[in-house]
């Protein structure tokens, strides 16, 4: 992070939950039109009826915890619009809090006249005064507008990850491949396929996915537990001959999307990539959107091979 420098222009103040959220929405939506996917939109339909909630029932502040909406963030106006929106999302990671600044968004009309840079420093100022021991962001790779601020503003690339999405319900199901076997996930397979996770979601990235390795763990208990909580899962593994080449766990994701952990062995990322994804076709099918984030450029080509498409790195 850089050196903090006072932001004192009377365009920018803290949202205020009561009256924004419809502005917000709207801004999201033009700015992030292109490049949103269904979880995006359900995002912003998340916002759309907090505002009317909040409206219609005078509901508190307390009650919007339980909501992904921008509870905290800083909007830029001109003449009472909103044309700047930065949401700031407090986590905590490994007992220290960091902030994810996310939406960083300027209605195309007001941009390249400073709005995102002021508003990016004071959402950085705020989480200093906050505590915070790091500021997070995610941005994609083609955009270079948003990356060179970030840039300018001392942020540092740690990762680069990339989201690959498929739809059961929409595409067709890719060959399996004959060479391949799938099994059911056993204990046995755990100690490779958690190796393998912890070096694909290592802790740098996981704390902001809800990932945990422990969760994808085999065993009676495990799945006893999974049972009692209602939570569901589907696991498998596969082999070539007797080489393991890894296993994926299949969970029901928070909104429109479903997950797929991927631990493929380094050895052979494309092929198990491939063989474990074309069989999730069968275990899945006509369940929702599937998506799996996975280091960008490794098992590219085996992902594809499967139907995936990359949304975005
Ligand atoms: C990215 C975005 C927020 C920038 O907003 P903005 O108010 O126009 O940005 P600023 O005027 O503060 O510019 C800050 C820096 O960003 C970079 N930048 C912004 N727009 C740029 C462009 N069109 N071309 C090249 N660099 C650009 C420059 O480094 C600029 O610094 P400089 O003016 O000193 O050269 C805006 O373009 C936007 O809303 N885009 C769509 C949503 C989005 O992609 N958000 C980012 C998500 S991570």
């Amino acid at each position: 992070m850089s050196a903090s420098i006072a932001i004192t222009s009377t365009h920018l103040r803290p949202v205020d939950m009561r009256k924004d959220l419809p502005g917000i929405a709207d801004l999201i939506e033009i700015c992030f039109a292109s490049t949103m996917d269904a979880d995006g939109r359900e995002y912003v339909r998340q916002i759309r009826r907090m505002a009317l909630e909040m409206r219609g029932l005078g509901i508190s502040l307390g009650s919007v915890r339980r909501f992904s909406v921008p509870i905290q963030g800083y909007v830029w106006l001109e003449n009472n619009r909103i044309v700047g929106n930065l949401t700031l999302i407090p986590y905590f990671k490994g007992g220290k809090v960091v902030y994810m600044i996310a939406n960083v968004a300027v209605h195309p009309e007001f941009r390249r006249r400073g709005i995102a840079r002021q508003m990016t420093q004071q959402g950085m100022n705020h989480a200093r005064d906050h505590g915070a021991a790091a500021t997070w962001l995610q941005v994609r790779e083609d955009n270079h507008e948003a990356s060179q601020l970030y840039l300018s503003l001392g942020f540092i690339e740690r990762a680069r990850r990339t989201t690959w999405t498929f739809d059961p319900s929409a595409q067709p199901a890719a060959p399996m491949l004959p060479q391949v076997t799938i099994r059911r996930r056993t204990a046995n397979d755990w100690h490779f396929q958690r190796r393998w996770l912890l070096e694909i979601y290592p802790p740098e990235i996981s704390w902001n996915l809800p990932f945990n390795v422990d969760r994808l763990r085999p065993g009676f208990w495990r799945e006893f537990l999974r049972w009692m909580n209602g939570e569901r899962q589907e696991a498998w593994s596969a082999w070539l001959a007797d080489r393991y080449l890894g296993a994926a766990v299949w969970e029901p994701g928070n909104v429109i999307t479903d997950v797929i952990w991927l631990a493929t062995n380094p050895l052979e990322e494309d092929l198990a990539a491939q063989a474990l994804l074309a069989y999730s076709h069968r275990v899945l099918s006509p369940r929702r959107p599937v998506t799996i984030n996975f280091p960008a450029g490794f098992a590219a080509k085996g992902i594809q091979s499967a139907g995936f498409r990359a949304h975005n790195t």
